[in-house]
């Protein structure tokens, strides 16, 4: 499913004030913990400690620059994104990389100039994937890499209690371009001319984390979905109080890809 321009970045989606910045930060290392082993895998495979130039496309609040130069010390690292006050909360927290306001459909870069090409949480958001997904191509050097970090599949969820109530709003909660892009990457990296590998790393959560979990979504519906979905919103916290830590369930599919650039 995607959706007309006009429905989509409802403005609480939109990074605008320090408040929002610090907020989606959060959210952003908070997702960084749920994929962190696949992470680590994929930057072995593409050799990451060894890169000499690395670019994230719509890098955000920085999270994944910080952890990379972690990494990598040693590399150049360039972030992308065309939110204005994310980067300049990235910048504060940075260690050297170079943040650059932009549009991932144009990269400011000349063909072939980097060793990595990296994105995460991102396609999701992006109108173009194939547009996108070419200029990342472009941009990346023969020989080198090009990985989507994680991408999520919000219509593969599961849930105890009550999966349809959550699924049902968490879609309504998002305003991303494509929900289910998980399912998509392989066509879309296919569709440029990429053979990619395509692995899911299914985040099933021991029940203490789940609760915690429920919380912090509970807590995060409640600010994205539209008012007219507060009763099953409602139903479903009634629901969820009505059952015990060790009941809940939550399997979330999160799909990354990874292709090498042969020519
Ligand atoms: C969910 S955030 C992920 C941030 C970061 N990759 C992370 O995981 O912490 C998606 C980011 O993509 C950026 N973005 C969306 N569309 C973009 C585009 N066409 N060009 C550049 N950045 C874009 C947004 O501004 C946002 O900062």
């Amino acid at each position: 499913m995607s959706r007309e321009p006009s429905q989509r970045l409802k403005s609480k989606d939109q990074i605008s004030t320090e408040d929002d910045v610090r907020y989606f930060d959060e959210l952003y290392q908070g997702q960084l913990d749920w994929t962190a082993s696949t992470r680590k895998h994929l930057y072995r495979q593409m050799d990451l400690f060894h890169a000499e130039q690395v670019l994230e496309v719509g890098s955000g609040t920085g999270a994944i620059l910080r952890e990379i130069h972690t990494i990598n010390p040693r590399a150049r690292l360039f972030g992308l994104d065309r939110n204005l006050v994310a980067l300049e909360y990235s910048q504060k927290k940075a260690t050297d990389e170079t943040l650059i306001l932009g549009d991932a459909t144009l990269l400011p870069f000349s063909s072939q100039s980097f060793d990595i090409v990296v994105c995460h949480y991102f396609l999701m958001w992006i109108e173009d994937p194939i547009t996108t997904l070419r200029e990342i191509m472009r941009v990346t050097r023969f020989g080198g890499w090009i990985a989507c970090l994680a991408e999520p599949d919000y219509g593969g969820r599961l849930d105890f209690p009550d999966s349809e109530i959550w699924k049902d709003l968490l879609l309504n909660s998002l305003s991303a371009a494509d929900p289910f892009i998980g399912r998509k990457l392989r066509t879309y990296f296919y569709q440029v001319g990429l053979k990619a590998h395509v692995g899911l790393q299914s985040v099933v959560l021991p029940s203490d984390t789940v609760n915690n979990l429920y919380e912090a979504e509970l807590a995060k519906l409640e600010r994205f979905i539209s008012p007219e979905n507060n009763i099953k919103l409602k139903k479903l916290t009634e629901f969820f109080k009505t059952h015990k830590t060790e009941e809940l369930f939550s399997f979330m599919p999160v799909f990354y890809a990874l292709a090498h650039r042969t020519e």
